[in-house]
């Protein structure tokens, strides 16, 4: 069993963010990976559908003998943790906008959270306001178009950066010191967030995290793969495999092979 490999799904590349994170923590597993990026972006599409593709692709990777399924996609997190909850008999971990960190990081009392629209709209995020974010301002906006961009492995294009400053400037100009990037895919957009806001703010994302949890709970399930192991990678998409192996690769730094999502 602890050889077989963690699942791992997004709605495209944003998911590899946490990949790279679960990669650093734990060197040893084996990821097979799902980017739905036929369907992305996720973040302005109704949460049932994205409970019934989370659940499509869950079944997918079960189909593969994944041990663990990691939801590296809040807006997923959002719309089909429950779902998988319900149905699956292994390990969720689901990746959430991190709210807490942020409202412990804030010295100005005023937080940015930038997020999709589903997130933004979820029963979770005002979950997460609710339990993490009464003691602080959290100013939570949807930013719709980033995402296509990083679909495109484009991080710093002037159509990109002019969209970033749009959506960043006004939440520093309100007070924020502390900025929550809210989708797996703005992680990609950290150099050029932190270029925009500047030093002096401090940047949330908590693929790291889920890393750690991931680790904990492989852990105390006796699932986790033996050190001496081996790790493979192996990467579907619903979108074009060509394209996707072309911006998977851009976006990781290193050649990876992209096979065609059946479901
Ligand atoms: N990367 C996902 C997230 O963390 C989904 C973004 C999207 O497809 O809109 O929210």
């Amino acid at each position: 069993m602890s050889s077989q490999p963690v699942g791992i799904f997004d709605s495209g590349v944003g998911g590899l963010s946490v990949l790279r994170d679960i990669r650093a923590a734990l060197p040893a597993e084996s990821i097979d990976y799902v980017a739905d990026s036929a369907n992305a972006p996720w973040g302005d599409k109704p949460a049932e559908f994205i409970r019934v593709r989370g659940l499509e692709i869950a079944g997918f990777l079960v189909a593969q003998g994944v041990k663990a399924m990691v939801i590296g996609s809040n807006t997923g997190t959002a719309g089909s943790a429950e779902a998988l909850r319900a149905t699956l008999t292994m390990p969720v971990i689901a990746i959430e906008p991190g709210i807490k960190p942020a409202a412990a990081a804030t010295r100005s009392g005023v937080v940015g959270a930038i997020v999709t629209t589903t997130m933004g709209a979820s029963d979770r995020m005002a979950s997460l306001l609710d339990r993490f974010g009464r003691n602080v301002r959290v100013i939570s906006v949807p930013v719709p178009g980033l995402v296509e961009h990083v679909e495109a492995a484009d991080l710093d294009s002037a159509e990109l950066r002019g969209l970033v400053e749009g959506y960043v400037r006004p939440l520093l100009d309100q007070g924020a010191d502390t900025i929550v990037l809210g989708s797996t895919h703005y992680v990609f957009l950290r150099p050029l967030i932190a270029e925009i806001a500047g030093d002096d703010v401090t940047i949330i994302d908590t693929g790291a995290a889920v890393a750690r949890q991931l680790a904990r709970v492989l852990a105390e399930r006796g699932l986790a793969a033996p050190h001496e192991a081996k790790a493979s990678e192996r990467f579907w998409t619903s979108g074009d495999p060509e394209e996707s192996q072309r911006v998977m690769s851009a976006l990781l730094g290193r050649k990876v092979s992209v096979k065609k999502l059946t479901v």
